[in-house]
């Protein structure tokens, strides 16, 4: 038996095409898509986002997600579920591997922070069942009922430990699904899931394009505010790189997360349209569905000025704070807001879930095919890490550790990454062999004017955005420009702890490809090196 079928054999796959799109559209369709997607929306003059937003999408968004289709497939062939194991195949340099360490890492951080949000959804779901906040009924209120229940020092609403224990319940959950495995769990968690969530999605998407105008606005001129084009928006640098920057984050490119769920394909396994159509569902999740509902709710009861003004506060004022007014204010019974805004608040947690499940997967696949752990073991330790650092993550959320995890690794991270993948096929592995290994078992031909774009475009497009987003954004965030100095000491800390994290992933790569049993039945290196 050849080593790569080897490998093939003792890996796991998807169990069905419907399975795999939806635990693909699980991945991606998440807390960007309902609350980070409308407030950046929002931020950068609704309609006049919109056109860099597009345009991100066809020349970067579809691309990459082909890309990273490919990449994973062709790694899984030979027992590499994660970045480390796929840039060696792809690039014969010995510091590829190493460059890898990021496919990893990041993820992981995200993932720890991701699932603190996660948790507070969870928390807000289930306060909404019990009407707990109702009553709240003017942003600022609601204001101090969220920042009390994020707030672990503070008992003014609850018991301060109450955050974390929805946190507690939320890595328990995902560590149940981890442990399950990829058909078992991962597949099962979306097959339920992701219905239920548009089902919940479209039942308010109805109710909020329904709801009567009032003094302050209606839900048509929210939705006037996102679907008018401002063409001047393109020679706007800093909406270029927001838009740039959604695109990345809600299709969860530049991770490594969608690599490690195509590494669970089989070579004759289609790549071409199930790509594209896990790229479509997102966009539908997120245009459609993620901006009819909360900018059209949001404009209705505090107008568009209002609902920019809140929206520039951030995704969470947006998406938790003036959502559980607006769910308090809608005419009919008290149940009524109730049952709307569990159904919101339960949308994004599932959202999230699903989510987080893949941003732990990267991590999970590395420790048991590079290492040789059980699943349900290397589950757990994940569970323990995310349960440690999450508590830094809740105890320093105003002084800003959330925000420069997110910064560095939810953020920029995803652009850099992005830049060394496109480069590494550009220059390594070579587009034309690339173009022919993603059409292995393809049930679409790509139009020849991605070839184009990936040979020209991409690579231009994602170098001048990095440059453009280094010089701009990346640059003063290093040095902390503009950040309020009683953070400073603490964001120092999150940063370190990042640094920290890379460290031991990079020593954990070199320990595995010392280890001779490194990628489950894979080849010995040098040999089989050449299937495509
Ligand atoms: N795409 C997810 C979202 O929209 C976030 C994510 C990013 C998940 C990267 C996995 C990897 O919320």
């Amino acid at each position: 038996m050849s080593a790569d079928l080897a490998a093939q054999d003792s890996r796991e796959h998807w169990g069905s095409r419907i399975g795999l799109i939806l635990a693909m559209a699980g991945n991606a369709v998440g807390l960007g898509n309902f609350l980070r997607f409308p407030v950046q929306a929002a931020n950068n003059g609704g309609g006049t986002f919109m056109i860099p937003y597009f345009i991100s999408f066809i020349l970067l968004g579809i691309p990459l997600m082909w890309m990273e289709w490919g990449i994973g497939r062709y790694g899984g062939r030979y027992g590499h579920g994660t970045i480390p194991g796929m840039f060696d195949r792809l690039w014969q340099n010995r510091a590829a591997k190493y460059l890898g360490v990021l496919g990893i890492v990041m993820p992981l951080v995200v993932f720890i922070y991701y699932t603190v949000i996660v948790g507070w959804l969870l928390g807000f779901a289930w306060f909404s069942i019990t009407g707990d906040y109702f009553g709240n009924t003017t942003a600022e209120s609601m204001s101090q009922y969220l920042y009390a229940f994020q707030n672990i020092h503070d008992t003014s609403q609850h018991n301060g430990w109450i955050g974390f224990m929805f946190y507690g319940i939320t890595i328990a959950a995902v560590v149940y699904v981890l442990s399950r495995g990829v058909s078992g769990g991962i597949e099962k968690l979306a097959l339920y899931g992701m219905p239920i969530l548009f089902f919940f999605a479209v039942v308010l998407m109805i109710r909020v394009l329904t709801l009567p105008a009032t003094a302050f606005g209606s839900p048509s001129e929210g939705l006037a505010f996102v679907w008018t084009p401002d063409w001047s928006a393109l020679g706007n640098a800093s909406v270029w790189l927001a838009a740039a920057g959604q695109v990345f984050f809600t299709l969860s490119l530049g991770m490594g997360t969608i690599h490690t769920y195509a590494s669970f394909l089989s070579k004759e396994d289609d790549i071409t349209l199930t790509g594209l159509a896990t790229a479509s569902t997102n966009e539908f999740a997120e245009v459609v569905l993620g901006g009819t509902v909360a900018i059209p709710a949001a404009v209705t009861f505090f107008g568009v000025t209002g609902a920019m003004a809140i929206a520039a506060r951030g995704s969470f004022d947006f998406g938790i704070i003036a959502m559980a007014v607006v769910f308090q204010s809608l005419p009919g019974p008290q149940i009524v807001g109730q049952i709307a805004a569990f159904m919101w608040y339960a949308l994004l947690f599932i959202a999230g879930i699903t989510s987080s499940v893949a941003l732990a997967s990267p991590a999970m696949a590395f420790m048991q095919e590079e290492f040789g752990y059980a699943r349900r073991k290397v589950a757990v330790g994940i569970g323990a890490v995310a349960l440690a650092l999450g508590l830094a993550v809740v105890v320093w959320n105003q002084q800003g550790w959330l925000g420069e995890w997110d910064n560095w690794a939810g953020t920029f991270g995803l652009v850099i990454f992005a830049f060394i993948e496109i480069w590494i096929i550009r220059l390594a592995f070579g587009v034309d062999r690339f173009w022919t290994e993603i059409h292995e078992g393809a049930d679409l031909r790509i139009p020849g004017f991605f070839l184009f774009t990936l040979r020209w475009i991409s690579p231009a497009f994602i170098t001048g955005l990095l440059l453009w987003w280094g010089w701009v954004d990346m640059l003063p965030a290093l040095l902390m420009e503009g950040i309020p100095p009683e953070q400073i000491a603490i964001r120092w800390a999150a940063r370190l702890t990042m640094v920290g994290m890379l460290l031991v992933g990079l020593l954990l790569i070199r320990k595995a490809w010392q280890n001779p049993r490194r990628g489950l039945g894979s080849a010995p290196r040098g040999a089989a090196r050449e299937v495509v």
